[in-house]
């Protein structure tokens, strides 16, 4: 049987979520927000995320998959689904669930580019350092994990876990 070991509880995770979205609601006031969440595993932060907001803030959500698996990522990620809201001279902010090498970060950045948004910045759930292969600029991180296979609130092991409320290490 795999194990889960406890990273962030699901109070930890609440905590961090309502500050990130307070300094977001001081940062975006008077801005054209879209936040572009990433699916599948940001929507859970994502939804907890705007809730919390105090600005208005149009929401689209664009689908990565990369090529390979996901422990050895090739860095070939294509898009499954495109941004359907116009963001030229918007302010951008890309709602990730966990940044691990920055890959596809990387070629996200680069297609919201190509439609003229006024700034895209970068706002992650989880930033997990130790495999850091590109020099991505995390913009905003609810919490930072230096390791592990990480599940819940969002985040699958082969589409399972992301219904946990808190986070584990699974150790299989
Ligand atoms: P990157 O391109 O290596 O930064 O990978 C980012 C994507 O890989 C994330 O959006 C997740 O979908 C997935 N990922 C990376 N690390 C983990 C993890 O620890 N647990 C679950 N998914 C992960
Ligand atoms: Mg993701």
């Amino acid at each position: 049987m795999p194990d889960l070991i406890p990273v962030l509880s699901k109070e930890e995770i609440e905590a961090a979520v309502a500050n990130l979205a307070k300094k977001l609601s001081v940062d975006y006031e008077n801005h054209e927000l879209v936040l572009v969440g990433v699916l599948k595993g940001a929507f859970v932060f994502l939804a907890d995320l705007i809730r919390h907001l105090t600005i208005d803030v149009k929401v689209d959500f664009v689908r990565l998959a990369s090529y390979g698996t996901k422990r050895s990522s090739s860095g070939e990620v294509r898009l499954t689904k495109e941004l359907e809201i116009d963001i030229q001279n918007k302010d951008v902010l890309i709602v990730e669930d966990i940044v691990d090498t920055g890959l596809s970060l990387t070629f996200l950045v680069d297609y919201l580019n190509a439609f003229k948004p006024r700034t895209v910045r970068i706002c992650t759930m989880i930033d997990k350092r130790e495999r850091r292969e590109t020099d991505i600029h995390v913009d905003y991180a609810a919490c930072v994990v230096e390791q592990g296979l990480l599940v819940g609130y969002g985040l699958d092991h082969a589409e399972i876990y992301r219904n946990l409320p808190a986070v584990y290490d699974l150790k299989l």
